[in-house]
């Protein structure tokens, strides 16, 4: 296990400043741009991705992220594969993948907070890969990155996220990253039963005066928007499947209604797609989900790397 001057979880997106979220950026962008400096900067080290919730995208990002950079990984990638199904702990999980050398974890769990009862009682860095309908916070860094790259700035944007915005985390997770960009304004479209959450009205929007709207057309949202955010209807978290039949195909944005788009508007979604975006959309200059999911990596990769010191004695 790897000695750290300061152990540094992260469990949502402001336990970094905009001035660390820059550095951050700034040192995926450097990894992007030269892939081969970095090959071998975590040599002999571990990562254990702890997936008691079904993922394909977020855990292949971690893994990437990791081997890209010569390290290794560990892990499990549902409940019922690991000793969680004997009635193990979070706590004793994370005790047991340090007792089997890991340096760094990634945990997701579908209860919100799960990561963080495991952060405290770790002695290796944990992060946060998704918990229940709470957070997401690498999902947000790749956003911003995301953002940061595709529209050349963080502020003055109006950002429409769209869809299940009572259990999308990521959405959570982002709007409370971008409320601390100046000149951002939301317009909220979701239909009437999946509206965001009202702490994250109250404690989020409200509290640092961002103005928004809630819609529920998305035509009636498009022709305002720099970017769109796209989100699936949460099918696991709704307790009745008839409500979930009933709201998973609300939206489906298609190429008629990219039409109505700015031809600079960028469309994001975190993945996995289901019915909400037409097959048709990919093609569009301003279909930006995949290089999302790219962005994603490589901020996964300099926040493996910070937490874990090494710009300390290499880098930077
Ligand atoms: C998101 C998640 O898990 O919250 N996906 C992801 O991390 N790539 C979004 C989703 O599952 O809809």
């Amino acid at each position: 296990m790897r000695k750290l001057k300061h152990l540094r979880h992260l469990m949502s997106p402001l336990d970094f400043t905009v001035e660390e979220l820059d550095k951050l950026m700034d040192l995926a962008v450097a990894m992007q741009n030269d892939p081969e400096k970095y090959a071998h900067v975590c040599d002999g080290m571990r990562i254990a991705t702890l997936f008691y919730e079904p993922s394909t995208r977020t855990r292949l990002s971690f893994e990437s992220a990791m081997l890209n950079m010569g390290g290794n990984v560990i892990g499990f990638h549902s409940a019922e594969s690991s000793s969680v199904a004997k009635g193990e702990s979070v706590a004793d999980t994370i005790r047991v993948v340090i007792s089997l050398h890991a340096d760094i974890a990634a945990m997701r769990h579908p209860k919100e907070g799960a990561p963080m009862v495991a952060a405290a009682h770790s002695t290796i860095p944990v992060i946060n890969a998704g918990d229940g309908g709470h957070q997401h916070p690498t999902q947000t860094l790749g956003d911003l990155l995301t953002i940061r790259s595709l529209k050349g700035r963080m502020d003055n944007l109006t950002v429409g996220l769209c869809g299940d915005l009572k259990f999308g985390r990521t959405v959570h997770s982002l709007i409370e990253a971008l409320v601390r960009y100046p000149g951002i304004r939301f317009v909220l479209i979701s239909p009437e039963e999946l509206r965001i959450p009202s702490y994250v009205k109250e404690d989020v929007l409200d509290r640092n005066h961002i103005p928004y709207e809630e819609v529920i057309r998305l035509e009636e949202a498009i022709p305002k928007l720099d970017i769109l955010y796209m989100t699936r209807v949460q099918k696991e978290r709704f307790f009745n499947e008839d409500d979930y039949v009933r709201m998973k195909d609300f939206y489906i944005l298609d190429a008629a209604k990219m039409e109505l788009a700015g031809e600079d508007m960028q469309v994001m979604h975190p993945l996995p797609r289901v019915n909400e975006i037409a097959v048709e959309v990919d093609n569009d200059p301003r279909a930006a989900y995949f290089r999302q999911m790219e962005y994603g990596m490589y901020m996964r990769m300099a926040l493996i790397y910070t937490l874990l010191e090494l710009g300390e004695e290499s880098t930077c």
